[in-house]
């Protein structure tokens, strides 16, 4: 028994580094050099490292040539953070595809006609055209912002008066931006701020959960199984799926509302004939759906991150008030007085790239590839690393220090476009990146005006699984004195 222990042992690691190898020799340079790797059981020892650290460790350690490679699990997987292979690999969509779910994820159900998760490029080139117009003018969604903003200070302000200063941080966020979409997206209100249980925001909320089970993407077929879970499961996005055709039903009826929302664009080029470009009703689910998981998280953590290192930077937070003193003052806050807000855009620019709100996003390679020099099989999935771009010293010399003078117009000018990607880059960038980026410059111009935040946890930051703080986390607001 013990002989037949001692042999598995020691077959494991024999296998793993005969496996390796297979893999690696695919990996190479014209004139022989091989990839670098972080080796197979890199995966394994980062279970136990958080999850950003490790990207930007492992990218120093083996990304010098602008790639590396390593294995998720099993997975061979290549990582990009140079800004040239990152360049190249966002720009050329048909040769490096997003990576699609196996077909039967709740996660796939749901979205698989969205942009940015379907795989039929010709669809989302005709999409993207149709939705790029709508996303353009994000002045008819300033008053939605400050609507839902206005409403979530008064909420805060209300409950000071009772006593309550203290609030989760990435709960209060949350609530603005789901509220905002929820306003933006098919005119509705979601009543997040009132901790209201409407309907639509109870199943997104549980949709929600199951959309990013990580059983559902490792073991796909246990959704099969005839269990309870997967009888509410089962249920759930039932139901999901008939709110959002009672939301299409109701909108078509009523005729778009003024200004339009994101559904009435959609539906204004509803055509369930395929042969056209326009979208049909399972096509505009998805991708009705896909502003919600693509916009919703994001803005939350963006601004629960900001609201850290408000905190963590009082210098910083003070030049932020200095200017939204001098350009606000008292003037409503439309596009122009927005667009001068110079250094909270910095600001904005700096929590993006120091927390990196999307810190890695998945391709695979369509055909057989090059990039960094090195040869890419067909099939390689690879992971546009945006954390170790975001903290390449190279770039940004000192990348873990909180700076936003390092966007001012002086430092920024020789930069490389692909070092500084929170929105991605390429045909595929962030279609609400506009839409997100105002929203953050008028929560944070009407923010500073009225409170003062303060937090006591700034020394080590905790994040909950969708890369936003820790939900424990709470800031402290009082009323600003003027
Ligand atoms: C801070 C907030 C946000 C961040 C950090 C963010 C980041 C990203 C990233 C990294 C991508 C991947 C692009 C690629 O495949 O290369 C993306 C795609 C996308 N985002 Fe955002 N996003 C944010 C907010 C929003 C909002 C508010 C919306 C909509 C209301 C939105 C809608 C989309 C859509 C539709 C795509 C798919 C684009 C395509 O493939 O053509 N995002 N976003």
């Amino acid at each position: 028994m013990i002989v037949l222990i001692a042999a598995i042992l020691l077959a494991i690691p024999l296998l793993a580094y005969v496996f390796q190898e297979m893999t690696m020799r695919h990996f190479k340079r014209p004139d022989g050099t091989r990839m670098p790797t972080a080796g197979l059981f890199a995966f394994f020892k980062g279970l136990f490292i958080k999850l950003n650290n490790l990207d930007t460790g492992n990218y120093r350690k083996y990304g010098k040539y602008g790639v590396f490679h390593n294995f998720l699990g099993p997975v061979s997987n290549l990582e990009v953070g140079g800004p040239e292979e990152l360049k190249k690999l966002l720009m050329n969509p048909t040769k490096f595809r997003g990576l699609s779910p196996s077909s039967t994820t709740v996660f796939n159900e749901i979205l698989q006609n969205a942009l940015g998760i379907t795989q039929d490029h010709d669809r989302w080139t005709a999409h993207r055209k149709l939705l790029n117009s709508s996303f353009t003018n994000t002045e008819k969604f300033l008053p939605c912002f400050e609507r839902h903003i206005d409403h979530c200070f008064d909420a805060w302000e209300a409950k000071m008066k009772k006593g309550q200063n203290k609030f989760q941080v990435a709960e209060e966020t949350g609530k603005i931006a789901l509220d905002v979409l929820g306003e933006a997206v098919f005119g509705q209100d979601l009543k997040s701020v009132e901790g209201g249980n409407s309907e639509l925001r109870y199943s997104y909320e549980k949709v929600m959960v199951y959309l990013f089970e990580p059983t559902d993407f490792i073991f796909p077929w246990l959704k099969s199984l005839p269990t309870k879970h997967n009888a509410i499961l089962k249920e759930s996005v039932a139901n999901y799926l008939k709110g959002m055709k009672n939301i299409i039903k109701e909108a078509r009826e009523k005729g778009p509302s003024n200004p339009p929302t994101m559904l009435d664009s959609l539906l204004e080029n509803m055509d369930e004939d395929t042969m056209n470009d326009g979208f049909t009703e399972r096509e505009i689910i998805s991708n009705v759906s896909g502003f919600f998981v693509a916009g919703h998280e994001t803005t939350a953590s963006a601004l629960a991150l900001g609201l850290f290192s408000l905190c963590k930077y009082p210098e910083v937070r003070q030049k932020l008030i200095e200017e939204i003193d001098e350009v606000v003052g008292d003037k409503p806050l439309t596009m122009e007085v927005l667009s001068e807000l110079k250094y909270t855009q910095m600001f904005i620019n700096e929590t993006q790239r120091r927390y990196s709100i999307i810190g890695t996003f998945p391709r695979f390679a369509v055909e057989d590839a090059e990039l960094g020099g090195f040869h890419i099989p067909k099939g390689t999935m690879i992971t546009a690393n945006f954390t170790a771009t975001h903290h390449d010293e190279k770039t940004w010399g000192d990348p873990f220090n909180f700076r936003p003078e390092r966007f001012s117009k002086e430092e920024s000018k020789n930069r490389h476009r692909f070092s500084f990607l929170p929105f991605s880059g390429g045909p595929h960038i962030c279609l609400g990146m506009q839409f997100s980026l105002y929203e953050q410059r008028m929560f944070y111009a009407k923010l500073l005006r009225r409170f003062n935040v303060s937090m006591n946890q700034t020394d080590k930051i905790e994040y909950n699984n969708f890369g936003s703080l820790a939900k424990h986390i709470q800031m402290e607001i009082t009323p600003r004195v003027k």
